[in-house]
């Protein structure tokens, strides 16, 4: 069979099982394949595949008929324009974490912290702690996780993106209180499970492949927000910045806990969807 031959029984094998955006799908897998930009694999479309190359796409295509997730096949997902390599061990980076990251930058920037000292809780792949380290140069970071598996990709991670010099990671309990840190942090940056336990069944089927310890925030899917926003005073800086990712309708709840925890300027940011993503707030100078 040709490329195109193959992207064609791909697609619609991934049509026929429901799988959204099929035609994308097929083009990545085919492009991860043959190494080559999706462009450039979609342009190659009479370039003969061996019986090998053949298989290996179909079993790929078999695999997110399964609705295995696209990053976990291909083994990598692109965030803040670097490769993040995702394993099953961890969640896959989403765009909206990328908004994130951006405004923490503008936030730190702002505050003209000369070597900003940075805590993340709950780094999974290391996407933010890393991506912070490469917009800030001069900050150093301290990154935590429960997953021992996590924590090793997000090592492997940062050393890849030349940063594993300025990123400490520590398998820590969120929920844990962190005596080391008092008052050492400019900005705290997470984004914890915080989906509630009684919605996770009704996630997409790739949703549910993640760990659910990535994804699970409890009942009301605030335990681990109330957990950091509770730790946030003791260990920020005076004038120190706490940032997170939420659920979309966990805004309101979520700056009055920011509030309560005496946190100033609080504020609810939406994403580019549209929709309330992210709260900050800051300890009082
Ligand atoms: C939503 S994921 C975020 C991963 C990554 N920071 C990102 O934005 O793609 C939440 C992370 O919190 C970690 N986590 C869950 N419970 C935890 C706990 N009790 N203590 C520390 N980390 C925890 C999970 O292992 C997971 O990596």
């Amino acid at each position: 069979m040709n490329v195109s031959e193959c992207l064609q029984k791909g697609e619609a094998y991934l049509i026929e099982r429901g799988v959204p955006e099929p035609k994308a799908n097929a083009e990545f897998l085919m492009a991860e394949m043959l190494a080559v930009g999706r462009l450039t694999a979609v342009t190659q479309g009479t370039r003969a595949l061996t019986a090998k190359e053949t298989h290996q796409f179909l079993d790929w295509i078999k695999w997110r008929g399964k609705r295995i997730p696209l990053a976990y096949i291909i083994g990598h997902q692109p965030f803040l324009g670097i490769n993040i390599r995702v394993t099953r061990d961890s969640l896959v980076p989403r765009p909206e974490t990328e908004e994130l990251v951006i405004e923490c930058e503008r936030l730190v920037k702002l505050s003209k912290a000369a070597a900003p000292k940075i805590l993340e809780i709950g780094t999974g792949t290391g996407c933010i702690a890393i991506a912070l380290a490469q917009l800030l140069p001069s900050a150093t970071i301290f990154a935590t996780d429960l997953s021992k598996s996590a924590l090793d990709l997000a090592q492997k991670n940062a050393i890849t993106h030349h940063v594993g010099n300025r990123i400490r990671f520590v398998r820590e309990d969120l929920f844990s209180d962190k005596q080391g840190l008092r008052g050492w942090a400019d900005l705290m940056v997470s984004n914890p499970p915080y989906i509630p336990t009684k919605e996770l069944d009704d996630l997409e089927p790739e949703v549910l492949k993640e760990p659910r310890m990535a994804l699970d925030g409890g009942k009301d899917g605030l335990d681990a927000v109330r957990a950091i926003t509770l730790m946030a005073p003791k260990l920020l800086k005076p004038g120190g910045i706490l940032g997170m990712e939420i659920g979309s309708k966990q805004g309101p709840a979520v700056a009055k806990l920011f509030a309560a925890a005496g946190l100033q300027g609080v504020s609810v940011k939406k994403d580019a969807q549209g929709l309330e993503r992210f709260a900050f707030g800051s300890l009082p100078a």
